[in-house]
């Protein structure tokens, strides 16, 4: 996985080129690179960040109106100077950027060196390049032509582009399995793995879909498939302000991207949900409505922060619409033969809808005839187009790599879907549907409440900053929220967490609460009360330091914590939506005062593109 970023026009490129891939770090970046033609192949590539790239870069020849720049996150070889693309071919005339995974580059390696190719790195996309010009100077055909001719034997997941020293009025660009979009401008275009670093130049995209081809050539745009057949390009508006993709004044995406709950919240609710008339309408799902009342089972198929939404969801289906839910893990779901029916709607759930494990398991289920449903935030994503139907989030571009926004929108629209098939089912009273209506709406106010507390949280953060081991626990629906607050603090400040059902501790993690151990209990008003007031209790007997998430106004665990988180009261199945809120925060401010780099945390990356 990793970004890609190509430009073709009358403007100088590399400004566009840099810009653009330091939009797209969030996909990797541990080394960069840019090709340049002008005359020349100028190639330059560095180990880090973009900024190292740049500096690196800056006194060089930079002249260019042609060029593709890539930030890695590597899969084949090491992060180092050599492996970073772009990979030139043999003959030092072309050049390419690659996003993905080439399956069988061993083999073709292997014939390669049996022909004489000799290769610079270790990565399958170095392989890929010569691949392509072996059949371009061995046989007959145009560039175009060879690398429609070489895609046609490679295996695995790819998004490229190429340019060629022959040529500097042509781009070529492909995709399969890793997104990539073009950019339509005034006699100009654009490739880029997302629309991001589009978006301040035109707003005319076209999103390739897999086996696609598109040739830029002399100021002109052709997209053929695999199969040799040309298509005419479907060009999209894409509705993006430049503003959501930059910080705002917050220090880090992260943080704005916490503080921003309430409007994506709000945003994701907009024009479905009206209490007042009682109303709630899911526009992406209508035709589905019956197909999901009458399912056998939902299954839930996502990774990380989304499996943690999916398993709210599962409580929330469960209890309002009485259907049997399972939520797997995207990651190990095809590789264990699950059964799956035509009687069963799968919901895949994905901020980026572009994970690698997740479109697959999407793939499996669709081949056993599933209805397939998608929750995703990136429109015109690969998992979006790949599903029957679905409802995006609308929480706008999350760019931190600690996912925060898009988990609240994602279990607001999974209520919203809950809420509409339990009305439609009658498993749900009028009255009780009606009241979560009004305490849905109400959430955005309440997680601005919440967030009111980022104060309080910083003291907190301040005290536990230097632990090296924290606690998450929870019942009920406060469960998925514990498993969200352990991941939010691991991948960001690096300090080993584990969430946990608070009732399990006695079956084990128990044995590691002693006077250093911070535990965070999420322990707001619901059901399971008393019985985490218990856990509490437990875990102060035995010298943990407890921080306590509660509901506001009780009177009862302040009496036992060390310290108490307060937030506004609602529903239980909607308390996710605010106890995740101080999580969030905690793992922010610690993080920072630990010196972290928080919106690019080591050896993750936005979008897991591979397997
Ligand atoms: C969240 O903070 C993580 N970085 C990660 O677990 C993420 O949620 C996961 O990779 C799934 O991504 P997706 O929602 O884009 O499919
Ligand atoms: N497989 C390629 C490499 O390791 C590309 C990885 C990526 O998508 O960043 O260089």
């Amino acid at each position: 996985m990793c970004g890609i970023v190509g430009y073709i026009g009358k403007k100088e490129a590399y400004p566009v080129i840099v810009k653009g891939l330091q939009r797209l770090e969030y996909r990797g970046y541990d080394s960069a690179g840019v090709a340049l033609l002008n005359g020349d192949l100028n190639i330059y590539k560095k180990k880090g960040k973009v900024v190292d790239l740049h500096e690196f870069a800056k006194d060089k020849d930079l002249s260019s109106t042609v060029g593709i720049g890539h930030t890695r996150w590597a899969t084949h070889g090491e992060p180092n100077d050599v492996n970073a693309h772009p990979h030139t071919s043999q003959s030092g005339k072309l050049a390419m950027i690659h996003n993905g995974i080439i399956e069988n580059y061993a083999a073709l390696k292997t014939d390669l060196l049996k022909k004489g190719y000799s290769f610079q790195s270790d990565t399958d996309s170095e392989v890929f390049i010569n691949f392509i010009e072996d059949i371009y100077i061995n046989t007959d055909v145009d560039l175009a032509e060879a690398v429609r001719l070489a895609l046609t034997k490679v295996v695995g997941a790819y998004a490229i582009a190429i340019i060629s020293l022959d040529d500097p009025t042509l781009m070529i660009a492909a995709r399969k399995g890793s997104p990539l979009v073009v950019g339509i401008g005034k006699d100009e275009f654009f490739l880029a793995s997302d629309a991001t670093p589009i978006i301040e130049y035109t707003n005319e995209v076209v999103y390739l879909d897999d086996q696609e081809i598109a040739i830029i050539k002399d100021n002109s745009l052709t997209i053929k498939n695999i199969e040799d057949v040309e298509l005419k390009p479907y060009i999209q508006t894409v509705d993006m302000e430049l503003e959501a993709i930059e910080k705002g004044g917050y220090d880090h995406f992260m943080l704005k991207e916490i503080f921003e709950q309430p409007k994506s919240i709000g945003d994701c609710l907009r024009g479905r949900l009206k209490s007042n008339e009682g109303k709630l309408v899911l526009g992406g799902i209508n035709d589905y409505v019956n197909k999901i009342m009458n399912a056998d089972r939902i299954l839930i198929v996502a990774c990380g922060t989304s499996w943690h939404a999916g398993l709210v969801a599962e409580y929330i289906f469960e209890e309002f619409c009485r259907i049997p839910v399972e939520v797997e893990y995207a990651s190990e779901f095809r590789y264990r033969n699950p059964v799956v029916s035509e009687k069963d709607v799968v919901i895949a759930i994905s901020q980026s809808g572009e994970t690698a494990d997740t479109l697959a398991a999407i793939s499996l289920a669709k081949s056993r005839g599933a209805t397939i449903l998608g929750v995703c935030n990136v429109v015109g994503s690969s998992i979006a187009r790949a599903t029957h139907a679905g409802s995006y989030t609308h929480a706008g571009p999350e760019i931190g790599v600690a996912s925060t926004k898009a988990f609240t929108a994602q279990i607001s629209v999974l209520t919203m879907m809950a809420l509409m098939i339990a009305q439609k089912k009658g498993t749900l009273s009028e009255r009780d549907y009606h009241n979560l209506l009004v305490e849905l709406e109400s959430i955005p106010d309440k997680v601005a409440k919440a967030l009111d507390l980022n104060a309080q949280i910083e003291y907190i953060s301040e005290i536990y900053k230097d632990a090296t081991n924290f606690l998450y626990l929870g019942r009920g629906y406060n469960f998925p929220v514990a498993l969200e607050g352990a991941l939010k603090l691991k991948e960001i400040s690096y300090i080993h967490a584990e969430g946990y059902p608070a009732a399990e501790m006695k079956h084990g993690p128990i044995a590691l609460i002693d006077e250093n151990m911070p535990v965070v209990f999420i322990a707001t008003h619901d059901s399971s009360y008393e019985k985490i007031v218990s856990n509490i209790q437990e875990v102060k007997a035995r010298k943990g330091q407890v921080i306590a998430i509660v509901s506001e106004g009780d009177t009862e665990i302040p009496k036992m914590a060390d310290h108490v988180i307060e937030v506004p009261h609602t529903h239980d199945a909607l308390m996710p939506l605010i106890a995740v809120i101080p999580q969030q925060l905690l793992s922010y401010h610690i993080a920072v005062m630990r010196g972290c780099n928080v919106d690019q945390p080591r050896n993750l990356a936005k979008s897991v593109t591979v397997e």
